[in-house]
């Protein structure tokens, strides 16, 4: 989604704005620009496509400035056009933002009546000319800031500046994240932490309703009625290098590569002589969880499927009644919520609109006994609201495609079930005991898959020909199946569902032939020999199969059924393990293909509107 970035300082803003912009790409975006205020006033350089396009046409035409605003755009309002692009610009003043203004057209019609004329068809341009308006009859720009604000409905990260004030910059936040980057004599602002990192390690997190002025000596931060707030500054541990591709091609590749260490480390100190650590909720979590008889889980995307396997599991090991539903349904729904519900929304980022929103719905039900979130951004809106976070400690993750953060979503959601399967006197200690076990082992299993990265890139260039894939999966599988269809959409373009297995004689089976590719996980287990059932209906279609299954599991390659053997897993690694074979499938068939791997088209990686 759009990245916003900033600057004021003693020293040529630019290359600071444009190395920003560079670090946010992963986010996804469709054009970028930047405003400065030089020597001549207000100066924009715009460009559709990458920021290198932008850096380029900065290159042919430098600027020098102290002052700057700059952004990349994911279109809502408005095609992907340089007239769109922001920063948008009202005489002296520029604006970027993140976010929808709901109300812009009612406030464009307003304008346009007073004379102010428009060169773009995003909802954006609006504050600027109600910032210039304001401007015009008087106000300073912070005057003019927080007189508006109250004017915009919908959710909004702004960045301001104005060539008739260059000594400072404003920013504003509701609904869409924003931080304020500390330095020596310099400030600097920025929608994600990661994109200030080479020029400090001090970061501010806005709060809902904060409105900042950075100066390059200082800041001050406050409400729009003027009152004050202190916040903490926080020091990232973060290394510029962090969000460094390394040795590798692609960001995706690097973060699949990633998951032994960041599945590590999210169990890391949260396990001990085989019992998960209460303490690892907080310190809180105890009293909050007392009550709880019901699990209700809600996210987006990837972050769902991690929801829907652990569904399984809190019914099958804790016995705790579970339910999961995609945040953007529940949202607008009139939810029955049951009593004493533990009410968890699951999200990389902590900032997707639809999740942060069905949070604050299931807040208004008195039966929610309390709220967790399991999350990869600890500053993050998802993190503030809730009553406990449980970390996943993937590390940053850069490439849009979700791969690291839903591993260790499903370690963390592990640890979340066995913590209430304790409480409920499901398992016993011994019990317990086995699946902590299971758990550190997943790390292993998971470079034992790895290292057979080459088996699959071949693999991939069999499916180099083919337009859809079949997917299939049972219990905890079929969610995995879910997300291996999803990984391969959204990178390779390649049309992919997701089945039950025992669904496909109720309608899919009628697309199976020689040219839909049938992708089966088939871990050892109960369910084994229903799934080989429902892939003997499969050959005897002609369908092709390819079967990721436990090496003794009993599939043999043979014409039309290639067989990648997966090391011999359990209950709670499967669904982590058997994910990683399906990453890789979707990345190989992406690069073969030439897709943008990291950065797919038309899609962002934090979506903070709805
Ligand atoms: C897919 C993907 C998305 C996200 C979804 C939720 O690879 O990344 O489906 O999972 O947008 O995002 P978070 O987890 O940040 O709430």
């Amino acid at each position: 989604m759009c990245g916003i970035v900033g600057a004021i300082a003693q020293r040529n803003v630019s290359p600071i704005l444009i190395e920003g912009l560079r670090r946010l790409e992963y986010r996804g975006y469709d054009s970028a620009g930047l405003a400065l205020v030089g020597d001549n006033g207000l100066q924009r350089r715009r460009a559709v496509g990458k920021v290198a396009a932008l850096a380029d046409a900065l290159a042919a035409s430098p600027l020098d400035s102290r002052l700057g605003i700059a952004h990349t755009r994911w279109a809502t309002h408005g095609v992907p056009a340089e007239r769109n692009s922001h920063p948008h610009a009202s005489r002296t003043v520029a604006v970027v933002h993140n976010g929808i203004i709901e109300n812009h057209e009612a406030l464009r019609t307003r304008l346009i009546d007073a004379g102010y004329a428009f060169e773009s068809e995003t909802d954006t341009e609006v504050v600027a000319h109600l910032l210039q308006q304001q401007i015009d009859a008087g106000s300073s720009l912070r005057q003019a800031l927080c007189a508006i604000l109250p004017e915009l409905r919908g959710a909004y990260a702004l960045a301001v500046i104005d060539a008739n004030s260059p000594d400072h910059l404003l920013l504003a936040r509701k609904g869409s994240p924003l931080v304020l980057g500390v330095g020596i004599g310099e400030h600097f602002a920025a929608s994600d932490a990661l994109a200030l990192l080479p020029v400090t390690n001090r970061f501010v997190y806005l709060e809902e309703g904060d409105i900042a002025e950075l100066r390059a000596s200082g800041y001050e931060i406050f409400t729009a009625d003027g009152t004050m707030q202190q916040r903490p500054v926080r020091t990232s541990t973060l290394s510029p290098d962090a969000v460094d591709k390394g040795p590798y091609r692609h960001f995706m590749t690097k973060e699949i590569f990633e998951q032994p260490v960041a599945l590590a480390q999210t169990l890391q100190g949260r396990t001990a002589h085989g019992r998960v650590l209460e303490a690892c909720l907080g310190p809180q979590a105890e009293a909050l969880l007392a009550r709880v008889r019901n699990v209700h889980i809600v996210a987006c995307g990837t972050s769902s499927h991690a929801g829907m396997v652990a569904r399984y599991w809190f019914e099958q090991i804790a016995r705790v009644p579970c339910q999961v539903e995609l945040a953007s349904e529940f949202r607008y729904r009139n939810p029955v919520i049951a009593p004493d519900t533990l009410f968890i929304t699951i999200s990389q980022s902590g900032e997707t609109a639809d999740t942060l929103e069905a949070l604050r719905h299931a807040r208004q039900s008195a039966n929610v006994a309390a709220a967790l979130v399991i999350c990869n951004a600890p500053e993050s809106s998802l993190v503030r609201e809730s009553d406990i976070a449980l970390m996943t400690h993937a590390g940053p993750e850069r490439s849009v495609a979700s791969t690291k953060a839903f591993t260790t979503q499903l370690m963390a959601l592990a640890l979340v079930m066995l913590l209430m399967a304790r409480r409920s006197g499901a398992i016993d200690a011994e019990r317990e005991a086995e699946l902590v076990a299971q758990l550190e082992a997943a790390p292993r299993l998971v470079e034992d898959v790895l290292a057979q990265n080459d088996r699959i890139r071949q693999i991939a260039e069999s499916l180099l020909t083919k337009q859809n894939a079949l997917f299939l999966g049972r219990g905890p599988m079929w969610p995995v199946a879910m997300e291996g269809a999803l990984k391969l959409k959204e990178v390779s373009y390649v049309h992919a569902e997701a089945y039950a297995a025992g669904e496909l004689k109720h309608g899919p089976l009628a697309l199976v032939d020689e040219d839909m590719p049938v992708i089966a996980v088939a871990p050892r287990g109960d369910l084994l020999d229903k799934v080989k059932s429902n892939l003997q209906e499969v050959r005897a279609r002609g369908g092709e199969l390819l079967v990721f299954a436990d090496a003794e599991a009993g599939f043999r390659d043979e014409p039309g059924v290639t067989v990648f053997g997966m090391p011999h897993g359990a209950e709670l690694t499967d669904p982590i393990v058997y994910t990683i074979p399906l990453q890789l499938l979707a990345y190989h068939v992406a690069v073969l293909k030439g897709t943008d791997v990291d950065q797919p088209r038309n899609l962002a990686k934090s979506v903070t509107v709805e």
